[in-house]
Parts: structure tokens; sequence; C-alpha cells
């Protein structure tokens, strides 16, 4: 057979939280109770006025291709959502609509990558940022942060993995897998370095205590922000994003846009709108629902001995590290979902400073949370005494 995949392709890695799932998708088929804690999935489902509003777009026949860059009230929309939040007047001309953050991200890379060009990408990540990089000929280059200190990125570390070939910084604040939320010195530092920044702020609004987002966007000209509906009004099926692009990286982004997707689904972004207009208040209700879920998750983890060294400060995950039950996380995270029928997030997929450590969501029902935590009990007190041989 002549068939061969790309170099390109056959280097990638898998996303592994996904491969546990599927796992757990499978044993479920055969009858097997499967409780699906390793992915980013919220348990609640979009807001009425979202589903009221797709729905009524099916019927009324917008099921056609749009605008490339996107439907322009969704644009004017999202734009004003900048001016109330972050009190920034956007030209909507600065906003391209994507099926999701991911192809938001894949685009910007496209845009910015010559074959080697570099990506610095500060670690534990998530899992598809070296990916997509790669995918768009770049490679990634990561740089450490820790616990110890609530995982802030350490600009100067930052500034010596810089080179010649450095073509953006990627940022995700609040972070996956960590919840880490970047203080404003560190994002103004790292926009001194000089390369672009690259902001994942598909948390945002997903903050707890006292946290607040630093965003560049108003900061730099030259900053890319990228966002979405997945996670904070529970549309991740309906698979919609968006970039904020320089004004000079625009018509680039467009032409990729044209050229590899065409358009998002049309009564999708209808969907969109509809969530910008009327979604805030049950987002809201999400917000303080999943910060009751986070206290339920931690305090149960750090009772089984899953220490959690760094609270998360948003997002919806804890970062707990494993190594007295096991230090190979993969290896974990399927006998855990064997033995127990706990699926968790393997802590190898967010990199080698990951490796021992085990995701957790707390976007699962309280009862799945508390339901997880009393499976893993007698199997983690096993392991505590023989650990686990990866
Ligand atoms: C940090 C981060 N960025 C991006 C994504 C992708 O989101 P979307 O559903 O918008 O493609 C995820 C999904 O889990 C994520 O955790």
């Amino acid at each position: 057979m002549s068939l061969r995949l790309s170099s390109r392709t056959s280097a990638l890695t898998p996303f592994l939280a996904m491969e546990v799932m599927e796992r757990g998708l499978s044993l479920a088929r055969q009858g097997r109770r499967v409780v699906q804690l390793g992915v980013g999935e919220p348990d609640f489902d979009a807001p009425p006025e979202v589903v009221r509003a797709t729905i009524a777009a099916l019927e009324g026949g917008r099921t056609h291709y749009t605008d490339s860059r996107g439907l322009l009230p969704l644009r004017e929309a999202i734009a004003a959502h900048y001016l109330a939040r972050r009190g920034v007047d956007l030209s909507p001309e600065r906003v391209l609509v994507t099926a999701g953050t991911s192809p938001a991200m894949l685009l910007v890379f496209t845009a910015l990558l010559d074959p080697g060009d570099e990506v610095i990408i500060p670690t534990p990540h998530y899992p598809c940022y070296p990916t997509i990089v790669r995918a768009a000929g770049g490679t990634p280059v990561l740089v450490p942060t820790s616990p110890v200190d609530d995982y802030r990125i350490d600009p100067d570390a930052v500034r010596r993995a810089l080179s010649p070939r450095t073509r953006a910084i990627l940022v995700g604040s609040p972070a996956n897998p960590t919840g880490a939320v970047q203080p404003p010195d560190v994002i103004e530092a790292l926009l001194a370095l000089g390369p672009p920044l690259v902001s994942d702020e598909i948390y945002d609004g997903l903050l707890y205590d006292d946290a607040r987002v630093c965003s560049p966007l108003g900061l730099a000209e030259d900053a890319f922000v990228l966002d979405g509906f997945s996670k904070r009004y529970a549309m991740t099926g309906f698979r919609l994003g968006w970039v904020i692009a320089p004004e000079a990286a625009v018509r680039g982004l467009q032409t990729l846009q044209q050229n590899l997707f065409i358009s998002t689904n049309h009564f999708v972004q209808e969907a969109g709108i509809a969530a910008l207009a009327h979604g805030a208040p049950t987002a809201a209700r999400m917000r303080v629902e999943y910060a009751r879920r986070r206290d339920l998750l931690i305090s149960g983890l750090e009772a089984l001995g899953l220490h959690v060294p760094a609270p998360p400060r948003g997002a919806f995950y804890a970062f707990a590290d494993a190594r007295r039950f096991g230090q190979d996380s993969l290896a974990l995270a399927f006998h855990l979902l064997e033995e127990t029928g706990v699926a968790a997030g393997p802590g190898r997929d967010f990199g080698a400073l990951g490796e021992g450590f085990l995701r957790f969501s707390f976007c699962a029902a309280p009862e799945a949370i508390a339901e997880g935590l009393e499976r893993l009990a007698p199997a983690l007190s096993r392991l505590a005494a023989r650990p686990l041989r990866g």
C-alpha cells in the first residue's frame, strides 16, 4: 500500500484526556457505570434563549453560507461585549467568527508561522496548544511554571526562551489545566518582550474569589484574543468562537477562513447572537454553581490524598498531584477507569511537568463529583499501600 501520512501528521500526539473519555464511553456502551470527570464538558444545557434562537434560525431558513468573517450583527455584538467588559472600543472589522476557539487558533498560527518558526507556551499547558502549533508548521517552545507560585508565568524565563524565530507567545488565562489567572504585571511584562501575545480567554468569566482576567486587548496593537461560547455558555457542541485580530492580520485570516472553512454555520451564529444578548443571567448562575462544585471537588480530592497544590482561581479544573499512587499518569488514569469507572485526565497530556498529576473537572454535576470521589476512595487506598508501576 502506498498510503503514507505526512511526517507533520504522524508527529502529532493524541489528546489523552479524549482517549480516556472515549475508553469510558466504550465501557459505558458495554453497560458499565462511568463517571466522566476528565474532560471540560459542562453538564448544563445551553441557555434556553439560545436553543429557541437556534430552532427559529433553522425554521427561518438561516442555513446558508455567510460572510466568511461571520454575520455582521454577531461581530458587532462581540465588539460590544468588549466595550462592556473591558472598556475597549473595537471595530467589528477586527472580529472573525470561527467554529470554536480551536479553529481560531489554527487560523492564527497558520497565518503567523513559517516552517520552524517558534511559539512560546508556558507549561503545564492545554494539550492542543503545541499540537496546533506543530500542525501549522511551527515549533512549540515550552517555558515551565510551578504551583509554588500559582503557576505564575516568569517573564524572565520567557525572555530567555526568545529566539530570532519566535513569532508569538501563547497565554491561556484562566488556564487549563491549572486554573491559574495571570496578573496584570505578568501580561504587561510579556507584552514588553516584543512578539505578539496570543491570548486564549475561553475561560474568561469563569472566575472565583476575587480573580480578574488581564487581557492584552487595548494594551497592545498586535495581540490576538481568542474566545468562544463553549465553556461560559455551556455551548461546546454548537462549535462557535472568535478571534480578535490586529488590523494588519485580518485580511490574511479572512483569506484562510474563506479557503479552509468558507464560513461558520449560519444558524449557529444566530445562536451566538442570542447568547450574547440573553445568556448572561444563565452564565452567571452556572459560575456560582461551579464555585460550589470547586469546593466540593477539592475538599474531596484532598481527603483522598490527591493534593491540589495551587487551587484554581478560574476555569473548571483541579490539577491534583497523584504521584503517591503511581508515577505514570496515563497508566494511572486507565487503571482508575477500569477499577472504579471514574475517568480523569492524565497529567502527562499537559506536558512533562504534569506527569504524575491527574486533572479533574468540576463542570460535572455535583452528584457525579460526589459519586466519583466515593468510587475512587477504595482504589486509592489500595494504591497508597502499593502504588501502580508504570
Ligand atoms: C484552554 C482551551 N482553549 C481552547 C479550547 C477549545 O475550545 P472550543 O470548544 O472553543 O474549540 C479548550 C477546550 O477545552 C480549552 O480548554
